[in-house]
């Protein structure tokens, strides 16, 4: 939620920042803004809006690329406190406008600061928590401290979370930023340097970055970086490790598709590939490592697409190696379910930003009890990977459009080797059995390349045009299919604004069927297996209510037909790793409806990519 940027060195600041503004602009993108430095000068240009409109740049992002200077500070916004408007856009000044700060997070006790700051004279003109940390660092200059003692002072005041970068003008050379709980991290170039809350901000500019840990300063010149413990200002510099990133940075771009969404649908054979190759030996030894170790429960915590992901692991794991999984929403478990977590449970967090505030602070609260801890990740340095005791990377890519679709199918790759290795290694299958149950999971990119297919993209397509008015829809399944529903009817809501929800297919008589009446789509996860005679009959309960049946259902399925509207063919997968193949269509149904809808889907309203706050 929110990012932010920094840059100083020889060329024009502003050009620079505004450009990994762009690249930045998951993070929120409800208002930006940018300050720089030049000849004595602080220049400040910032409004409500985005940068880019149907990939063009906006107004907006022209007015900020103008300003003058070789030194400056960005933000793109997704709004706590205050209005998206002007006036709440960052940066945020002081008094005198000679101070400006960019800030992701939230401050909690920016209300008694304000009102002590107010009391000496400050005056405020925004509603934001950010505003404080300008003038806190005004009041400090005032007192005669450097602008680097006020900075310091001034955030060992802030409770709450923060990644906060400032500049100054009686300072031109340099910028000062913190981190706690939000995001940060450094870009090292020749003769000039880079701030950013993610990585792909500044790839494009350079590839070597340090990851700004918690309770850390940083002091970034054109020539030179230091970071500080801010509690004992110790240089920690020397104790930093330089990641050197080997993404593709033209992988950032959108490489002729109208959306980020769409193209990363269409990475997904590629991304579910290099998970299952690449992660294959880590997951086979951590599964041996995991049936060593005894535990008494696996719990898998996340949020959103990841925690979808999990119900789908969950599945997969209890159908083939028959050990129980209890999958939690972070938010919940953070507060209550982790009072069930002692030394004998696994803890396995799904994140695919490894930023999620809830899924990091269950994380916390698991090793607090003694458990043992696991992330699954798809972004390398983030904060999750560096709390948990071990780590299992998803090899999606960057994704950037705010819904999780590569994310998503490699996190199910990855949970559905563990599950056939802890499966082999708990004696639950034999080894020939895994090695069918692999070579099922080696076929799976084909069969995504063959969704993804023009034919049937168009079928979709042509779906999401001819139902994009309908208000409520419901998605259905049983057994792995209900995850499935659940992914749908999520990106369904997300980027189409209709309202959808998702129930176990046997529910639907305990109340929801209530709502079912002519023309109300239904969307049924039809998939082979166990559960595959109730699900039709539970179509056949929404049919006969006048529901419009669009069925998932496998391409040699030749009932199904009989009791739905339409039928949406997928290529045959057993049925534990159903999700993985089923959710895929539904994903492009989502995406074409919010095209037709007039929806930008890569940035839905209200929502961001990295949810760092509560
Ligand atoms: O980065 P995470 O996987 O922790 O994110 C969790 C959710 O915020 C995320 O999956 C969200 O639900 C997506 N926008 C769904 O498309």
């Amino acid at each position: 939620m929110c990012g932010i940027v920094g840059y100083v060195g020889d060329r024009d600041a502003a050009p620079i920042i505004v450009d990994a503004l762009v690249r930045l602009e998951y993070r929120g993108y409800d208002s930006a803004g940018v300050a720089t430095i030049h000849e004595g000068k602080l220049y400040v240009a910032k409004d409500a809006g985005k940068l880019t409109e149907g990939g063009e740049p906006t107004e907006l992002q022209r007015k900020l690329r103008s300003l003058p200077g070789k030194i400056g500070i960005g933000h793109t916004r997704w709004a706590t406190h205050g209005d998206p408007n002007e006036v709440n856009a960052h940066p945020h000044v002081d008094c005198e406008e000679r101070i400006a700060v960019v800030h992701n997070g939230i401050i909690e006790n920016f209300m008694e600061l304000r009102e002590e700051l107010e009391s000496k004279g400050h005056r405020f003109v925004s509603d934001t928590d950010t505003e404080v940390v300008p003038h806190l660092i005004e009041e400090g200059m005032k007192e005669g401290k450097s602008f680097f003692e006020a900075f310091v002072e001034a955030v060992r005041k802030l409770e709450g979370s923060y990644a906060v970068a400032a500049i100054c003008v009686d300072e031109p050379d340099v910028i000062l930023a913190a981190r706690k709980e939000s995001p940060l991290v450094v870009g090292l170039g020749d003769g000039e340097n880079f701030l950013a809350s993610d990585i792909p901000a500044i790839l494009p500019e350079t590839n070597r970055v340090i990851p700004i840990d918690d309770g850390e300063i940083v002091v970034v010149r054109k020539e030179e970086v230091k970071i500080l413990d801010a509690n004992t200002l110790e240089d920690v510099t020397g104790s930093k490790e330089v990641q050197v990133v080997e993404e593709d940075p033209h992988k950032l771009e959108r490489g002729g598709y109208p959306h980020f969404m769409l193209k990363e649908i269409h990475e997904q054979p590629e991304a579910v590939a290099k998970t299952l190759t690449l992660e294959r030996e880590r997951l086979f030894e951590m599964a041996e490592e995991l049936v060593k170790g005894d535990y008494s429960r696996l719990c898998i915590v996340a949020c959103g697409t990841s925690y979808h992901a999990g119900l789908g692991g969950k599945y997969a794991t209890e159908m083939i190696a028959r050990f129980p999984v209890d999958v939690q929403i972070a938010s919940e478990f953070r507060y209550v379910t982790k009072n069930l977590v002692d030394e004998d449970t696994l803890v396995l967090a799904i994140s695919q930003s490894g930023e999620t505030a809830d899924t990091l602070a269950a994380v916390r609260e698991a090793k607090e009890r003694g458990a043992t801890t696991i992330a699954l990740t798809n972004v390398v340095g983030s904060t999750i990977t560096r709390e948990v005791d071990h780590v299992i990377y998803t090899h999606a890519g960057f994704e950037k459009a705010v819904a999780a679709t590569k994310t998503y199918t490699a996190q199910l790759a990855a949970l559905y080797l563990l599950a056939v290795e802890l499966g082999r290694h708990m004696g639950e299958i034999t080894d020939s059995e895994a090695e069918e149950y692999l070579r099922e999971l080696e076929s799976v990119p084909e069969k995504l390349e063959r969704i993804l297919s023009w034919e049937m993209e168009r079928e979709l397509a042509v779906m999401g045009g001819r139902y994009k008015e309908r208000p409520n829809w419901f998605f259905i399944g049983r057994g792995p299919g209900y995850p499935t529903a659940m992914e749908g009817a999520l990106k369904l809501k997300e980027i189409t604004y209709q309202h959808a929800e998702a129930y176990p297919a046997g529910e639907l008589k305990h109340g929801p069927l209530a709502l079912i009446e002519e023309g109300v789509p239904v969307v049924a996860v039809v998939q082979p297996g166990g559960v595959y005679e109730k699900m039709l009959a539970n179509v056949e309960e929404v049919k006969a209510r006048g529901a419009t049946v669009i069925s998932v259902a496998d391409e040699s399925d030749d009932i199904v037909e009989e009791h739905s509207d339409h039928v949406i063919r997928v290529p045959s997968i057993t049925e534990e790793f159903s999700p993985i193949v089923y959710t895929v269509p539904l994903q492009v149904l989502a995406y074409y409806m919010s095209v037709a809808r007039g929806i930008d889907p890569d940035y839905p309203r209200n929502l961001a990519k990295s949810v760092t706050v509560e």
